[in-house]
């Protein structure tokens, strides 16, 4: 085979020549630094959030194949013949248009920060070109389980997708093709299809060592080349999407890359039913034959649907189920491809590079030494007649999740006695490292009727007693996963039982979620007031949807421009006694390393003392020590991984708050105590007295753009582009860590990709250390934080927790609360959430006394932060939790509870604020109306009557939400050029989603009389935003409308009164022509700070509702948001579709924060287990409300505001805890069908996970009958 130093193929229909390329380039990193093609994103490094879709076509015999991929994970050594597409290829303003789907994209408003979007566009152009153009709305809506958006809620990126679907408005297929590849134009390397390649390359420079890729074309050639390669180390490629799952693997001397191997993609149906499925079949091309072959073979369509539930989208169509296996093999990873098979008993064809072959049984297979062995394929036999194959795969969430547990199963039963006539197979995985063959229960099932409930009894107990015990921390409990084991026994009990089992029981197997989702969306607005009012696009939308609009990491790179990765403390607490870095610098790339030495100003980037790089005491494990400085990420990164410090012990590290507390660890400075009215006295006066306590958890913010800096040294200072809500405070730790005056420090903020209060205060850490590794070198460093390291080293949400004590009625009213609040604030309590909290526990309740006591708890875990609705959401979740429990304690609805306690307007609340324009009563009724509670209260009951095993229930929890401004002061600088009138503005403000941007303009535009066109946004800076606040609290939309407001009519009154002696006819132009010919100043400042009336705690409050329905799967924990409507006062709103995409998203962040997602530790060492999308689980799009109802408050301006508007960012997630409570209410209708009398009390700790949920209602042995 020929030897080559390059790979050819073409991106957007221009061919381009890589040489020397490593196996390890991803197209991703090549993309986005070569031909700077900057649109396609980079988030998660993992195939896990999409933001790096592109589309990859190849040639398959005569015919084009196109398919999503992971750039991320897509090695360019892959690329050779194949065309590329980016974002860049559809549409923009260099191509003069934009795509079909991008415009539908801005039609429906789908894009708010816009990180996410050009992967989302991608993904559809994939989906669309790989179709020819003809998808369901049910295709499109399951074809995005690979792309994550955190801002939108997902609704309105479905709804411009559904839109071009064979049911809506689908485009006409020749406006789909803007791309370069038609497959035809003269050149293209794809002429080089299914050739072998030898690549040689030398990673690390001529001097190294040289790696070895071949592409071979024919199972000789294959087997030669392994033959050849027995003394080094060598790697089969297929997808090569295991590095999104094991990201560090050590790199090998030869790569050989088996998908263009004939024979190996091949699948053959032979008309007996055997199946015989090359090695390089991909998951998707799998699904597809499954599919189109469906009536040919009783198992397809089992196997199709759990084929569906591996990864997702781009990552199965490129990966391979041999790769899935081999992942088992050799990292004992939970397979569900490897338990899928395994029942069907297949034999796997395997090549040596002794040059034999073999046929082995799954069971050789688990025990094979796979150094060098290939696999060829796999063949599965005919299914025998009467048989029964069920697979089942159990998830946090119900799309791109690793499984808790799996299992399959296997047998011949005959279907009028249910007996099973010969040795099934079942097998589980995720009960142990290595798949589980249930082989005793195998046995004891031949010759027994799975119609017999005696029969189920012993064989769960049979299972149960040889059932391994083992723990896996990121997966559940034992007794989780026993009971999973068990409960997927019994749905296969209840699918062979077919026609013999009580309707009742099917619930065991109806999905838990089908069909597709939909929304509504109903609010007002007044065209008089227009631009105010009006649903005006966001400014930033076009340049989202075609990747133009720049984040921090896509800036132009800068001549001799550097990279910095933080390296992370391993051991907690400890001293931190020396950094070994010289290994690191010694190795390819690397400039230096720098660490707390380095720093010539104050170790600290708060206004206290927390350390930019740990100086001595290392508080948690991921805390930064230090930073490499190399001339690329990917040498960063590696050099980061190779820097050592050696530590000693100081202690064990404490990360839970319940240890936390035990210990007595906790922060000084807690905010006082709650008190009002005499609470002992009230508590001693309530005829009923109940005790509890319940606790929530912390959430990532998973703001799409990580944390980012880049920092440029100059002859006077730095310039800092920062990811940050919060410039002042970057200007701040820049300064005092460099050393230099603030003055010096010039910050620039274009957007962000997300923040939810993230990059509030730690976004400084990220700046600090950077522009000390730009200073140290004397040389631009950009910082963009991978995931891992974000999530390791950056706080989160507190954990919060509260014990109770309520006084209350027979009638429900309460009386009296006492107890005790717990935030953990991590290592370090200086951003404060627990300020204020507490005046939000009361929420819409008049509670006459209180005594509650505030605790900040010192943990071993990064200092905690601001978390979108910091404080207001644990104090509401507590208030409700206490509701609930007053209510079962009752026996009563706790609706009923909520509204015998609801305050009535004039009434004053906790804090003291008057309730002048209350109107939760009013709103509570109607969304019962809007919602129809009453009439779906009946059908959930005839629901949860004919379902055995999945229960429904709903719940309504209202807000008041009291906004504070905290004087936070805001400025927005407006000029009006002479040439042609248009305006320029630089406000205080940060856009990272929440559209202030679009807001500012429409202020400005109306003030000025002109249209929103003509308004164009700059960058908030530094010098123009000087002394300002951060973007955070809700509030920021709001203060900076107004100061643009205060800037625009200063400016207006100046040019009026310079224009007074023009014809009334005087145009905008002609008026501001004459001024800027005059000499008058065109610009002006506005400056506001957001004060209250009379003195009050809050602004104004908010007010709303929300109602939601679940669907809870009693045998496996797994629940479905079947409805929600929320109805929001949200006063006049300025924009009413972005402030219903705000509801959105804190709608589905609030369902995330409830039911997936989870920050663990390990308990040992301290360490977060939970440090990437692997982990980590915020909703995707089919974790959404199936049917979500939106609604603003209409004809209602907000009198306490001058813009009549109210804030939207927070007060909606406040609401979501009632998805925890109806799931609560699902637990609790199954309860009280297996405990006949009545369930008892029990509190549902946020989040409620399906391993939380199940154990809690696990039936006993003998509940499960046929
Ligand atoms: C984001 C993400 C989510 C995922 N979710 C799931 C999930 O929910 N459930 C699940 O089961 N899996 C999941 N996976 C794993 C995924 O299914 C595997 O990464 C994939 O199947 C591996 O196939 P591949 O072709 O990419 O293998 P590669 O990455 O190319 O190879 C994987 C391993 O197999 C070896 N190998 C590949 N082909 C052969 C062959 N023919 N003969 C011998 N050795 C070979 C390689 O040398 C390597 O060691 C996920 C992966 C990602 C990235
Ligand atoms: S960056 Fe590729 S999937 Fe996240
Ligand atoms: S718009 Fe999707 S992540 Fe921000």
């Amino acid at each position: 085979m020929a030897s080559t130093d390059a790979v050819i193929f073409t991106v957007n229909g221009r061919t381009h020549v890589v040489t020397n390329p490593s196996p390890w380039l991803t197209v991703n990193d090549w993309l986005r630094d070569q031909p700077g093609l900057k649109g396609t994103k980079r988030m998660c490094g993992e195939g896990g959030c999409g933001a790096c879709v592109v589309m990859v076509t190849e040639t398959k015999g005569e015919a084009l194949e196109h398919r999503a991929v992971n750039s991320c994970l897509y090695p360019v050594c892959g690329l050779h013949g194949a065309a590329v597409t980016t974002i860049e290829g559809l549409g923009g303003s260099n191509l003069g248009k934009l795509h079909p789907i991008q415009e539908r994209m801005v039609q429906h408003n789908a894009s708010q920060c816009g990180f996410c979007t050009p992967g989302m566009v991608m993904n559809m152009y994939s989906l669309l070109e790989s179709t020819g153009n003809k998808v369901s709305a049910a295709e499109v809506e399951h074809s995005f389980d690979g792309n994550i958006c955190r801002c939108t809620g997902y609704r309105p990126i479905l709804d411009a997708m559904k839109s071009l679907s064979k049911e809506e408005e689908p485009v006409d297929i020749e406006d789909l093709k803007p791309t370069g590849c038609k497959g035809n134009c003269p050149g293209c390397p794809r002429v080089a299809k299914e050739s072998s390649l030898h690549l040689v390359s030398f990673p690390d420079g001529d001097d190294g060592p040289s790696v070895q890729w071949y592409r071979p074309t024919t199972e000789k050639e294959l087997v030669s080349i392994m033959a050849e390669s027995t003394r080094v180390s060598v790697r089969f490629v297929a997808g090569d999407t295991a590095k999104g799952v094991y990201k560090n693997l050590p790199p090998a001397s030869v790569y050989i890359d088996v998908t263009k191997v004939a024979g190996m993609s091949d699948i053959n149906l032979a008309s007996s039913g055997e199946l015989t499925i090359g090695a390089c079949v991909t998951l998707s091309v799998l699904i597809q034959f499954l599919g189109k072959n469906m009536s040919s073979v009783s198992y397809f369509g089992e196997l199709l649907s759990l084929l569906k539930h591996i990864a997702n989208t781009p990552v199965r169509n490129s990966a391979t189920w041999a790769g899935n296996f081999m992942m088992a093999r050799r990292y004992y990873f939970v397979s569900d491809a490897l338990t899928a098979f395994a029942a069907l008993a297949p034999t796997l064809r395997i090549l040596r590079a002794d040059g034999t072959e073999a046929s082995i049984s799954i069971e050789d297979f688990l025990v094979l030494n796979v150094a060098n062995v290939v696999i060829q394929s796999m063949t599965i036999p005919a299914p025998a007649l009467n048989s029964v194959y069920a697979v089942h795969k159990v998830m946090k969430r119900h799309e791109n999740c690793h499984a808790y547990a799996n299992a399959s199963f296997h047998a011949v039963v005959n279907p009028d006695t249910g007996v099973v006539t010969e040795q099934p197979r079942i097998y589980y995985g995720g009960v142990q490292r290595t798949l589980y063959r249930a082989a005793d229960v195998e046995t004891y099932l031949v010759g027994k009727s799975v119609l017999d409930n005696s029969v189920l009894a012993g064989a769960a107990n049979t299972l149960l007693a040889g059932l391994p015990q083992t723990p896996m921390a990121t997966s559940g409990s034992v007794a989780y996963r026993s009971h999973l084991a068990e409960n997927l026994l019994y749905k296969f009990f209840i699918q062979a039982a077919g026609k013999h089992a009580s309707p009742r029981n099917i619930s065991a197997l109806s999905p838990i979620r089908t069909g597709t989702s939909s929304g509504t969306q109903s609010f007002d607005s007044v065209p008089a007031d227009y631009p105010m009012t009006e649903s005006v696009q966001k400014l930033e939308i076009r340049a989202q949807a075609t990747g133009e609009a720049v984040y921090i990491s896509d800036l132009p790179i800068l001549p001799g421009q550097l990279y910095g990765k933080f390296v992370l403390a391993t051991e907690a607490p400890a001293k931190l006694d020396s950094i070994d870095s010289s290994v690191a610098e010694s190795m390819p790339g690397v400039v230096r390393f720098i660490s707390a030495e380095a720093i010539p100003g104050r170790n600290s980037f708060t206004r206290a003392n927390e350390e930019v790089f740990v100086d001595s005491e290392v508080q948690y494990v991921g805390q930064a020590i230090g930073m490499v400085i190399a001339d690329s990420e990917y040498n960063a990164e590696r050099a980061a991984r190779a820097v050592v410090g050696k530590y000693t012990s100081t202690g064990k590290s404490i990360t839970s708050m319940k240890d936390a507390i035990a210990a007595g660890s906790f922060h000084t400075g807690a905010p006082s105590a709650l008190v009002v009215g005499n609470a002992d006295a009230a508590m001693a006066a309530s005829k009923r007295r109940i005790e509890g306590q319940v606790s929530c958890g912390s959430q990532y913010h998973f703001h799409m753009e990580t944390q980012s800096a880049l920092c440029v040294p100059l002859e006077d200072g730095m310039d800092v582009f920062s990811s940050t809500q919060n410039i002042a405070s970057v200007q701040r730790a820049v300064a005092q860590s460099l050393g230099i005056h603030a003055g010096s420090v010039n910050v620039t903020v274009k957007r962000l990709g997300g923040g939810f209060g993230g990059k509030i205060s730690r976004a400084s850490q990220i700046a600090a250390a950077t522009a000390l590794a730009a200073k140290a070198c004397n040389r631009p460093v950009q910082v963009h934080m991978d995931i891992d390291s974000n999530l390791l080293m950056v706080g989160k949400r507190y954990p919060w927790m509260m014990d109770y004590e309520v006084g209350f009625d027979d009638d429900g009213l309460i009386k009296a609360v006492k107890g005790t609040v717990f935030a953990d604030a991590g290592y370090d309590g200086s951003d404060d959430t627990m300020d204020g909290a507490l005046l939000w526990l009361d929420n819409t309740y008049n509670i006459a006394a209180w005594n509650v006591t505030p605790k900040k708890v010192k943990t071993n875990t990064a200092s905690n932060t601001y978390c979108r609705a910091p404080g207001s959401i644990p104090a509401m979740f507590f208030m409700e939790s206490m509701v609930e429990h007053v209510a079962k304690t009752l026996n009563m609805s706790p609706d009923l509870v909520r509204t015998r306690n609801f305050y009535k307007k004039g009434e004053k609340d906790i804090a003291g604020q008057p309730l002048t324009y209350w109107n939760v009563d009013t709103l509570w009724e109607e969304l019962s109306q809007s919602a129809e509670v009453a009439s779906r209260q009946q059908a959930i009951e005839v629901f949860n009557k004919e379902n055995r095993w999945k229960k429904r229930a709903m719940s309504r929890v209202p807000t008041k939400f009291g906004l504070d401004y905290f004087g936070a002061p805001f400025s927005a600088h407006v000029a009006v050029y002479g040439p042609d009138g248009t305006v320029a503005i630089s406000h205080a403000g940060i856009e990272m989603g929440q559209g202030i941007n679009t807001k500012a303009a429409q202020v400005a535009a109306a003030t000025l009389g002109i249209p929103v066109s003509m308004i164009h946004i700059k960058a908030a800076t530094a010098l123009n935003a000087a002394n300002t606040a951060e973007t955070g609290g809700s509030i920021s939309s709001e203060l900076v409308s107004k100061a643009t407001l205060v800037a625009c009519t200063g400016l207006k009154e100046r040019i009026d009164t310079s224009t007074a002696h023009m014809p009334s006819t005087a145009t905008w132009l002609e008026r501001v022509r004459f001024c800027s010919g005059s000499g008058i100043d065109l610009s002006n400042r506005g400056w506001y700070q957001g004060t209250h009336t009379n003195s009050n705690p809050f602004a104004y409050n908010c007010y709303g509702v929300m109602c939601t329905e679940v669907e809870l799967d009693i045998l496996t924990g797994e629940t479905n948001v079947v409805r929600a409507d929320l109805l929001y006062d949200c006063g006049r709103s300025v924009n009413p579709e972005i402030d219903v995409g705000q509801v959105e998203g804190a709608v589905v962040m609030g369902l995330g924060y409830w039911l997936s997602e989870e920050i663990l530790y390990e308990e040992q060492t301290g360490s977060n287990l939970t440090h990437n999308t692997w982990e980590y689980k915020p909703p995707m799009a089919l974790d959404i409300p199936q049917d979500m109802r939106v609604a603003l408050l209409k004809d209602s301006p907000n009198p306490l505001f001058a813009l009549k508007s109210k804030a939207v960012g927070e007060p909606p997630q406040v609401m979501t805890c009632s998805a925890l409570f109806a799931a609560k209410h699902c637990i609790e209708a199954a309860l009280e069908e297996f405990h006949p009398g009545g369930s008892p009390y029990f509190g549902l700790d946020g989040p409620a996970t399906p391993d939380i949920l199940q154990v809690i209602c696990q039936p006993s042995i003998q509940s499960l009958t046929v």
